[in-house]
C-alpha cells in the first residue's frame, strides 16, 4: 500500500515523538511492503513563529488530502501571553474542527510490564482495559466566549450541546462498546447542567437501537472517584469534550505515565483507500521542560502509529507488530524516564524508537 501522511510535529518535544514515530511506520514499510510518503507541516507555535498563523491555511489544504495525519504535541511558555490574538492551541482546535474530528478514542491498558509505574496499588489496575471516547468538536471548547475586558472583571465561555452532536458520538461509543465487552459509562453532569440533561436524554434514546449494550450513567465526579477505585469494571467510557480531556490525563496514571497513552480522532471524513481520515496524536503535552533533551517518552506516540495503521489504512496485523514491539521492548526492562523503576535500565527518546524498530 502507498499512503501520505501529513506529519504536524508542532513544538516542544513534538518533533523530538514524530521522529521516532516515523522510524517505526518506516521500518513497518520495509517489513510488509508497504510506502508511506511523509508531508511535513507547520501547526501550532512554530506555525505561528513562521507563518504569523497557529494553522495556516495549507496546513488544513494536506490535511484533507492526506491518508491520515500524524501530531506531536503543541504549545509552550513563549506562547502563552493572554493578549495574544493567537496561541498554538488554536491551532490544534482548529484542525480537529477544519477535519471535523468529533470522537476522540483513547485506549487505556494497563501493560503488566507497568503495572509498577502506576501510583495506584496493583490490585485496584489488574485487568483494566478501558477505552474512552470523548467528544472533540463541540461544548465548552466551542461554544460562545467572552474574554475579560481590560479591567478584568468577567469572562465567560459556554457549553453548547446539539442532538446530532450527541447522537454521532454516542453511537459511535456503542458501536464500539459492541466490539468489546458491550459495556458503555456515559459520563454527564446532569444534577446540574442542561447540556448534561440533553446527553442523557439523547444517550438513552440511542441506546435503545443497542439493546445488547449495557448502559450505566455516571457524574462526573463520581467517575473520577470509580477511575481510581475500580478501573477495571468499566469498558467504554463516552464523555462530552472537557470532561473526557480531564479524565483522561486522570486515567493516562492508570497506565503509568502520560507518555504511554495514544489516541485517535476519527470523524465523517475518508481518505482515498475508503477508510476514515483521522489524526493521531500522544494525549501528553508539549513537555517544555524536556524538549531537546532526547528524553521524552516516544512510546504513546509510536502507539498513536499503531492506530493510525489499523483505522486510517486498514492495516490490523501492522497495528499489531507495533504494539507487540513496544510491549516486547517493556518486558525487556527498558524505560525511559517517565516510567522507570529501580530494575529497569533508562534510555532516551531516539534509543526507545530504535529498540522498538529492532523488535519490528
Ligand atoms: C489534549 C490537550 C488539548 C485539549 C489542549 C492542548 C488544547 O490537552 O489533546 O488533551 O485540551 O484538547
Ligand atoms: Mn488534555
Amino acid at each position: 500500500m502507498q499512503a501520505k501522511i501529513v506529519v504536524l510535529a508542532g513544538d516542544g518535544i513534538g518533533p523530538e515523538v514524530t521522529d521516532e514515530a516515523q522510524k517505526i511506520l518506516d521500518k513497518v514499510g520495509q517489513r510488509f511492503g508497504h510506502t508511506f510518503a511523509y508531508d511535513p507541516q507547520l501547526m501550532g507555535g512554530c506555525a505561528i513563529d513562521r507563518c504569523g498563523s497557529s494553522l495556516p491555511e495549507a496546513t488544513v489544504e494536506a490535511c484533507l488530502q492526506a491518508d491520515a495525519v500524524l501530531l506531536g504535541a503543541v504549545g509552550g511558555p513563549q506562547w502563552d501571553n493572554p493578549n495574544a490574538p493567537d496561541r498554538p492551541e488554536r491551532g490544534l482546535l482548529g484542525i480537529r474542527k477544519a477535519l471535523n474530528l468529533f470522537a476522540n478514542l483513547r485506549p487505556v491498558k494497563v501493560q503488566p510490564e507497568l503495572i509498577h509505574a502506576s501510583a495506584i496499588k496493583e490490585s485496584v489496575l489488574a485487568g483494566t482495559d478501558l477505552l474512552v471516547i470523548r467528544e472533540l468538536t463541540g461544548g465548552v471548547y466551542f461554544g460562545p466566549r467572552q474574554e475579560a475586558g481590560a479591567e478584568g472583571y468577567q469572562a465567560f465561555d459556554t457549553m453548547i450541546y446539539t442532538r446530532p452532536e450527541i447522537e454521532r458520538v454516542v453511537r459511535l461509543a456503542a458501536e464500539a462498546a459492541r466490539g468489546r465487552h458491550k459495556k458503555l459509562a456515559s459520563v454527564d453532569k446532569a444534577n446540574v447542567l442542561a447540556s448534561s440533561r440533553l446527553w442523557r436524554r439523547v444517550t438513552v434514546e440511542v441506546m435503545q437501537e443497542y439493546p445488547d449494550v449495557e448502559l450505566e450513567h455516571v457524574l462526573v465526579d463520581a467517575m473520577a472517584m470509580h477511575l481510581i477505585r475500580r478501573p477495571a469494571s468499566f469498558d467504554v467510557i463516552v464523555a462530552e469534550n472537557l470532561f473526557g480531556d480531564i479524565l483522561t490525563d486522570e486515567a493516562s496514571m492508570l497506565a503509568g505515565s502520560m507518555g504511554m497513552l495514544p489516541s485517535a480522532s476519527l470523524g465523517d471524513k475518508q481518505n482515498r483507500h475508503q477508510l476514515p481520515l483521522g489524526l493521531y496524536e500522544p494525549i501528553h503535552g508539549s513537555a517544555p521542560d524536556l524538549a531537546g533533551k532526547g528524553v521524552a517518552n516516544p512510546l504513546a506516540t509510536i502507539l498513536s502509529t499503531a492506530m493510525l495503521l489499523r483505522h486510517s489504512l486498514g492495516l490490523e496485523a501492522e497495528a499489531q507488530a507495533v504494539e507487540a514491539a513496544v510491549n516486547a521492548v517493556l518486558a525487556a526492562g527498558i524505560r525511559t524516564g517517565d516510567i522507570a523503576d529501580p530494575k529497569s535500565e533508562v534510555v532516551g527518546t531516539a534509543t526507545m524508537g530504535d529498540l522498538v524498530a529492532a523488535h519490528l
